[in-house]
Parts: C-alpha cells; structure tokens; sequence
C-alpha cells in the first residue's frame, strides 16, 4: 500500500553542459523519489536512444500522459514490473521511441520512492545490511579529447584514485588536493593557463599529452607524500573517439602521430609501465574486443583495463567480452542501458566473471546524486564522479553522508594492481 504510485510528474531541467534534460518525480502513497537523466558526449553507438527526436519537450507534451497512465496504481516496489512496462511502452530494441534518458529517469525515481516509502535511503532499499563498503573515487584531473578544446591532450581523461584512503573523507580531499596541484603545475608550464576546466571539471590546460602524463605523475606524488595517501595515475583514452576506421589508425592530432592497433597497444603498455597506471578506460576503440583481449591478457595484472563505450551496460555485449577476455572492469552508466533492472543484470554479470564494475556519472550531469547509492548498493570497488564542481561533488558529499550513516562501513577492497 505504502508503495503504491500515485502520480509521476516530468519536467525538463538543466545540465552541466547547459543542454536541456528530464527530471522525473515519482510519489507513492507516503513516499517521494526524485531522479535525473544524464548525458555524454563521447556516446558508445550502441548505447540506448537518449532521446526521441523532440527531445525533452516531445517527452513532457506527448509522453508525460502515457508513462503516468500506465504507472499509477502499480507498486513502485516492484522494480522489475516497472522498468518491463517502460520498455513495453517504448517498444523498440534501443528505446528511441520514449527515449533511454525517459525510462532512466523514471526507473531510478521509482526506485528513490520505494525506498523513500520504507523510510530507506536507496542504497540500503538495493543494497540491504550487507551492503558497507563505499567505493574510491576517480577523480578527473586534466580533460582533453572530446571533453575539452581542441588545443587540450588527445587522450579524454586524466584520472586519479587516491588508493590507500582509509576513508571516503580521506579520499576525496586527497583527490581535491592533486587538482588543486596540477593546476599550479600546469601553469608553471604555461604561465597564460587561466584555469579552464572542461566537462568534468577536471582541467582543460594547452600542453602536450606527454606534458599532462608528467605533471599528473608528479602531482601524484607530491600529494602523496604531503598526505601519506598512495594516489596512482589512471587514464580514460576514449579511444573510439581517436580512432580512423577508414586509415584504420588511432589519430593523435596535437601530436600528429599515428598510431595502428598494435602500435596503440604498445604505446598503451608503455604507459602503464612508464607511469604505474592503476587503470585505464577505453584504450582501443569500441568494436576492437580482440585488441581489448590482447592487451588484457598481457599486462590486465598490472593494471586495471576497463571498457566503457565497448560495453554499454549491456550485459549482452559484456557476454562476448567475457567469452574472449576482454578487459576485467566494466563501466556502469544506467543511461546507457535505460533502467535499473537491466543496469543490476549487467553488474551481477560482471561480478560473477570477475570483472570490476566501476559505477560512472556522464560528461553532462546534474546534481542527482544516484549514483552514490547504486555504487555503494552494488558493492562496485570504484565510483567515477569527478573531483570537483557541483554536479560531481553532489555524488561525493553524498558518499560523505552514506559513510557516516552505515554503522560498519569501510573503503572497499581495491584489487591488487
Ligand atoms: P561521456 O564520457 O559521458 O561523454 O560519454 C565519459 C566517459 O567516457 O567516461
Ligand atoms: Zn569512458
């Protein structure tokens, strides 16, 4: 009774990116859930449709009454049911009709107000008593790529985790500290950096992929020998976003280099063991599972290799990766896949084969705070929010508040690396 749905309202809010996205309230009979979509820039081609053409606005004029329709009267507990009638309403494989930023928003509304009817937080409602370990955070440092100006690295991300934390608190302080650093050196590089950030807040700084790798090892370093916190360097190279399929070649344009499939592999490995990577996202292209494979079996010991746009969320997709041992973490953004339901079937997957689901917000986010809840409610080792601006501090104050409330929580187990 208490978990009943008695109306869904949608509205269109702002991104970080400024762009219009859905914002999606679901109220139970004593129980409220609020959750919003967001969106990315460099989007796997298999992804769900975000929108349908309309965008927002066809969703609030023409789909708002439908979804209500069909979702008032049912139990918001039942979160399978519901994210089945999203779908069913939709009707498509890729969800292009409502869109997979709609059936997003609304599954993890309805999900925020069935806990929220049980006087639950979410990750509990998910997660249950067991759930106490609170994931590290990757923190996103330097921004190039397709987050950033086209004077900024090649490669999209330069991340760090803050490894040896022993607390949330700890952690993202450590990984405030090496932005705050990068940025002094970056403009002892160059003395006109006026501290542009890009998407994610990390900075947007006009120097050389090797001259980002540098200062990002050394600030590393320093912060971890200020703070007696082991920090290592990670890297997100987007690499779908670098890739050639016509010269078949990895593109560095501000290098002006070149690079075919094993020239990228070898040039992968090297900076694994140049700069001790902890982990890298995306380091060949989207459609390239053996070149996943090959270079997990020859250095996946040493350090983490994850697949963003080569997955999707899509457990189906994971499958075939898992069959040939492609990568050994997975990123989970539940827009990419459209519902809850489906987000947990690919984590369970994932865990299942040993691979380490690494909970991730978009390039454009808003302040939900969502995220949070699943990482810790899944048990993901690793949450990938950020470092700094108010749309990726929402999850990390949030992990903050979860800390404290959980009577036995301790940082997850890191996989050695
Ligand atoms: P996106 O990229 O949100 O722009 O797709 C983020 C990432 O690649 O991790
Ligand atoms: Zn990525």
């Amino acid at each position: 009774m208490e978990t009943v749905i008695e109306d869904v309202r949608v509205r269109k809010i702002l991104d970080s990116r400024g762009n219009p996205t859905i914002e999606v309230d679901v109220i139970t009979w004593n129980g409220f859930g609020r959750a919003a979509a967001p969106s990315g820039a460099s989007t796997g081609t298999r992804e769900v449709v975000a929108f349908p053409e309309g965008g927002v606005d066809k969703v609030i004029s023409e789909l708002e009454d439908v979804i209500s329709s069909e979702l008032i009267g049912m139990d918001a507990e039942y979160l399978e049911d519901i994210d089945l009638i999203l779908k069913e309403i939709d009707g498509t494989e890729n969800l292009s009709n409502i869109g997979g930023n709609t059936t997003v928003a609304v599954s993890m509304a309805a999900a925020k107000a069935a806990a929220s009817s049980y006087n639950l937080p979410l990750y509990k409602f998910l997660g249950g008593n067991f759930a106490t370990s609170i994931p590290y955070p990757l923190g996103n440092m330097i921004n190039g790529g397709a987050h950033a100006g086209k004077h900024a690295p090649d490669i999209q991300e330069f991340l760090v985790i803050p490894k040896g934390a022993e607390s949330i608190q700890e952690a993202v302080f450590a990984n405030s500290k090496v932005h705050a650093r990068i940025r002094e050196l970056i403009q002892a590089k160059d003395p006109e950096f006026t501290g542009g950030k890009g998407d994610e807040g990390g900075w947007a700084p006009k120097i050389s992929n090797y001259e980002a790798l540098e200062i990002q090892a050394r600030a590393c370093e320093e912060i971890g020998d200020e703070t007696g916190i082991e920090i290592r360097p990670s890297l997100d190279f987007a690499a779908t976003e670098l890739w050639n399929s016509k010269e078949e070649k990895y593109i560095y344009k501000q290098e002006n280099i070149k690079r075919d499939t094993g020239e990228q592999i070898e040039f992968v490995k090297e900076l694994i063991k140049t700069y001790k990577m902890f982990f890298i996202e995306d380091p060949l292209h989207e459609s390239d599972f053996q070149g996943f494979a090959q270079l997990t079996k020859e250095i996946g010991d040493k350090c983490i290799i994850c697949g963003d746009d080569i997955f999707v969320t899509n457990s189906e997709i994971l499958k075939k990766g898992i069959e040939i041992g492609a990568a050994n973490a997975i990123i989970i953004k539940p827009n990419q896949i459209g519902t809850l339901t489906d987000t947990y079937k690919t984590v369970k997957l994932a865990k299942e084969n040993n691979y380490i689901p690494v909970v991730s917000h978009r390039s454009g986010e808003t302040t939900d705070e969502t995220i949070a809840h699943l990482a810790v409610a899944f048990s993901a080792p690793i949450i990938k929010t950020g470092a700094i601006g108010g749309e990726r501090i929402a999850k990390l104050n949030e992990l903050i508040r979860i800390q404290e409330e959980i009577p036995y929580a301790r940082m997850a187990k890191l996989p050695e690396r």
